[in-house]
């Protein structure tokens, strides 16, 4: 085994940065306001939801090209950014011009107090990077600026600078060959570790030396994308005094295709599982599409969704309808759990000391099942789910054979609804006494709670409507008599 390496190496304005001194829980955002001095990224909300903190993470796409995300440098920690490029809105200009993106914002009056411009400015400067003649339409800038805030000036302004700079991007001089080659520079296969046994940014770079790590320090923190930790350490202040980051193991971020399921790596973000996991069905792409913003998809992975255990996690409740299990690995040591037993209680999941979350073996829809999946929150995008809704049908001959029904929102975990499953199991397409049959069962099913996001009585209602909406559906009404949004209906819309 190779002597670990005790400093991480960053990318920037070009130059190869090493920072062997920072704390654990040391935001990029702290690191690049008061090190870097790099002051023209913001600090809104400290918690993921403004999009004013953005900046844009440079890393190699595999095909010798350079891909860039968009992250929130307030919850993103600065051990993560290890090998990576890390453009700031200051980068953007050269001597006498400005970045495409910064004159259209100019020419558009996009701006007015400009606290939340630079956010604005980098998260368009990540569309710019994958925008296309054919992908550069308002639906796909309105994606992209949904993790980003304006109090003052109003979207109309933002928007209509983005469609112009987008439109026709030309070369800016990033992205280029020679940033590829400096980021293959910093891609080497050393552990790091950065600090001694009682503090510590760790991140292996094998699952076996992740694995033996985690056994030596079962009370040190996991850490994927951070948009859930992010936050303990911003909102919450808790002391954490060891981390170790998921994101160097080849093998955690990888998604295999096996012809009938896919098998996802832990700690794949959802940007980089979108092309697989949006293929399976329409409406996952839709439920994906409105999970959190572009920033949290670029730095969230799947595996955290899960492990998290949060009752109102998006895919969860997707994933178990799909028939999905989970491999846990302790030392050298594998198991494989169906994924709704995971969830036990409210905080509580099928996971023990040094034990992670390995991967996910994610069953694709069979030809006879037909899927149906809604978000219900306050707002269109970046919102957390009051109700989150997934059903998978088998229909033979007009008959559902089979009915996995799950939701989120609805219980302490996400959950199959087993007493509406047997009342549909079975029964004719159009037998609408079976239909109020399984409507009745889900109280009996569910006994959701009261919070801020919505009362319980609210819960068990939608709850009802949306498995009648899945019903009619599927049943063979036209999908655009129950829908207002949906890529159902717009085939054109599937994007990153
Ligand atoms: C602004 C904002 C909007 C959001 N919107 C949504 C939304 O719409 N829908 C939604 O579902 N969620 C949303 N979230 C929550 C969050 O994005 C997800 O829960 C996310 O999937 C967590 O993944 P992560 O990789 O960032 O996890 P992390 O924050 O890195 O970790 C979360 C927890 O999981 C543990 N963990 C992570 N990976 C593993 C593993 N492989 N094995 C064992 N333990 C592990 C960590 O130790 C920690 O306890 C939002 C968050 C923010 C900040
Ligand atoms: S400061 Fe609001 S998202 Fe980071
Ligand atoms: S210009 Fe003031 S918040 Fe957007």
């Amino acid at each position: 085994m190779q002597a670990d390496r005790d400093a991480i190496r960053i990318l920037r304005r070009g130059k190869t940065v090493e920072i062997p001194d920072f704390s654990p829980t040391e935001t990029l955002l702290d690191y690049l306001r008061l090190r870097d001095h790099a002051i023209g990224t913001k600090e809104g909300c400290a918690e993921g939801d403004c999009g004013a903190c953005t900046v844009a993470i440079g890393r190699l796409d595999g095909n010798g090209g350079v891909v860039y995300r968009p992250v929130n440098a307030c919850i993103h920690l600065l051990g993560m950014a290890d090998g990576a490029e890390v453009v700031t809105v200051e980068d953007l200009a050269t001597d006498d011009r400005l970045h495409p993106i910064q004159q259209a914002m100019v020419d558009h009056d996009a701006s007015q107090c400009g606290f939340c411009t630079p956010g604005f400015v980098m998260a368009l400067f990540a569309l710019y990077h994958r925008s296309s003649p054919e992908e550069s339409g308002r639906a796909a800038v309105n994606d992209a600026i949904a993790g980003n805030l304006c109090r003052c000036t109003g979207y109309k302004p933002i928007v209509a600078a983005a469609l112009e700079a987008c439109k026709a991007p030309a070369l800016d001089g990033f992205g280029t060959i020679e940033t590829a080659r400096k980021l293959a520079g910093l891609d080497d296969d050393k552990s790091l570790f950065v600090g001694d046994e009682t503090r510590f940014f760790a991140a292996p770079a094998t699952i076996d030396e992740l694995a033996s790590l985690y056994v030596l320090h079962p009370d040190a923190t996991l850490v994927a994308g951070a948009t859930d930790v992010g936050l303990w350490i911003t909102k919450q202040m808790r002391p954490i005094e060891r981390v170790i980051h998921l994101g160097r193991v080849a093998a955690l971020n990888s998604i295999a295709d096996t012809g009938d399921a896919l098998v996802i790596g832990a700690a794949t973000t959802y940007a980089e599982a979108w092309d697989a996991l949006t293929a399976l069905d329409p409406d996952i792409a839709e439920v994906l599409r409105r999970l959190g913003s572009p920033q949290v998809r670029a730095a969230g992975t799947v595996g955290g969704n899960i492990a998290n255990g949060s009752p109102i996690g998006d895919t969860p409740p997707l994933l178990i309808v799909l028939g999905s299990e989970i491999t846990l690995r302790r030392g050298a040591q594998t198991r494989v759990v169906p994924l709704q037993d995971f969830f036990i209680d409210y905080g509580k999941q099928d996971r023990g000391p040094g034990e992670f979350v390995e991967s996910i073996h994610v069953p694709k829809p069979g030809p006879h099942t037909q899927i149906r999946a809604y978000k219900i929150s306050k707002r269109f995008d970046q919102d957390i789910s009051a109700v989150l809704a997934a059903f998978a049908f088998d229909i033979v001959a007009g008959e559902i054979r089979d009915a996995r029904v799950a939701f989120g929102g609805m219980a302490g975990i996400p959950k199959r609804a087993g007493s509406a499953e047997a009342a549909l199991r079975g029964a004719g397409l159009r037998d609408f006494d079976r239909w109020t049959e399984a409507f009745d069962a889900l109280v009996s099913d569910f006994t959701p709670m009261s919070d801020h996001r919505a009362s319980a009585g609210y819960r068990l209602q939608v709850a009802r409507n949306l498995l009648y909406k899945a019903l009619v559906e599927v049943s063979g009404a036209e999908t655009g008599t129950t829908r207002l949004v949906g890529y159902r209906e717009h085939d054109d819309a599937l994007r990153t």
